[in-house]
């Protein structure tokens, strides 16, 4: 049986179905002759990440597939209802980026503290004649041990966030639309484990008292911060978004980085990406990555042999 990896699959994700008696197939075929690709060498499992959609067209037109896969989570390039109403196993791999992406928050958090966004940028260009001005101007950090971080959507990897927020010392507090509360299990290198239980709390109560915000929520309909929201935080707060573009209202955010409501933002979504706003990218008080929160070895490892995990009890079984 053949597997086509059209947005790439980690080697060990090749090795685990290779062993199961698959052959793999990771060339990157354009979304045009993605169909008589599929015919023409009897596919039977398409993978992708976000790349390549899978719509209606494709579905019908590919007798041979039997299941989709998505490494990742979100499945918003896929027809998902469609494939399941034509008998099609549509898999993905929800939780195997969440500690991947809760450390890229911390990397924006600990960056933008300390200034590094700005200071990265400054540095090559006047660090050899204005060494002590640039010193200067970076020379009120703070720490993030004893302050308060709210995180808004409390889900995977929310709480993986609040694990790194609980190790390094800081306070917790949460919003989730459904969740009410949630035991967070840190466990240590040594085997000891503590465990916390975390009441969520409502959205306002949360942006009231935040220092810093992280936002760990599904793409929606409509923004989950704009002004109103913007206006109830603390001045000086830190903000990161690298759940969706769309959640928070890029307008309202430069504005409020401008009137030094918020301090920082740290973004790795974007609402127009893959082109993104010029006035979010040129801002100095913005940490910025281009939508890298899954993207680790050790993620695209794990998505990689969950997917040949899944593959080979769907088709095995089958
Ligand atoms: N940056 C990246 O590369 C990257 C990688 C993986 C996932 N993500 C994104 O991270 C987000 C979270 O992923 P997850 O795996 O934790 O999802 P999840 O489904 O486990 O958790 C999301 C939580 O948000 C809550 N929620 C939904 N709408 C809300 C709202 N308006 N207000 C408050 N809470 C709300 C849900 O109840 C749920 O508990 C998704 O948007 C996903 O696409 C980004």
């Amino acid at each position: 049986m053949k597997v086509l990896a059209n947005d790439g699959i980690s080697q060990s994700g090749v090795k685990a179905l290779e062993e199961a008696g698959f052959e793999v197939s990771t060339t990157t075929v354009a979304q045009e002759q993605l169909i008589n690709y599929i015919n023409t060498n009897a596919i039977s499992t398409l993978l992708v990440r976000s790349a390549t959609t899978v719509r209606q067209d494709l579905i019908d037109a590919c007798p041979s597939l039997k299941i989709i896969g998505r490494g990742g989570v979100g499945m918003d390039n896929i027809d998902v209802e469609y494939a399941k109403s034509k008998g099609l196993h549509v898999i993905n791999t929800p939780a195997a980026s969440s500690q991947s992406v809760a450390e890229l928050v911390f990397a924006h958090l600990y960056g933008g503290v300390r200034f590094l966004h700005d200071s990265n940028r400054n540095m090559p260009l006047d660090g050899d004649s204005k060494f002590k001005a640039l010193k200067k101007n970076y020379a009120k950090g703070i720490e993030l041990r004893g302050k308060t971080i709210g995180i808004i959507g409390f889900g995977r990897i929310g709480r993986e966030v609040a694990k790194i927020a609980l190790g390094v010392g800081m306070k917790v507090i949460a919003a989730d639309m459904f969740i009410e509360n949630a035991e967070i299990t840190l466990d240590f290198f040594d085997g000891q484990s503590v465990k916390f239980d975390i009441a969520t709390q409502p959205l306002e109560d949360v942006l009231k008292q935040a220092d810093f915000i992280s936002l760990h929520v599904p793409a929606q309909k409509d923004y989950v911060i704009g002004k109103a929201q913007f206006d109830l935080m603390k001045d000086g707060v830190g903000i990161v978004n690298a759940a969706r573009g769309g959640v928070i209202d890029e307008v309202a955010l430069v504005d409020a980085l401008e009137s030094g409501k918020v301090a920082f933002a740290g973004l790795d979504t974007f609402e127009n990406e893959p082109t993104p706003a010029v006035k979010v990218l040129m801002n100095g008080r913005v940490s910025l990555t281009p939508h890298i929160g899954a993207a680790t070895n050790e993620a695209q490892d794990r998505i990689g042999t969950e997917l040949a995990e899944q593959i080979k009890s769907i088709l095995i079984n089958d």
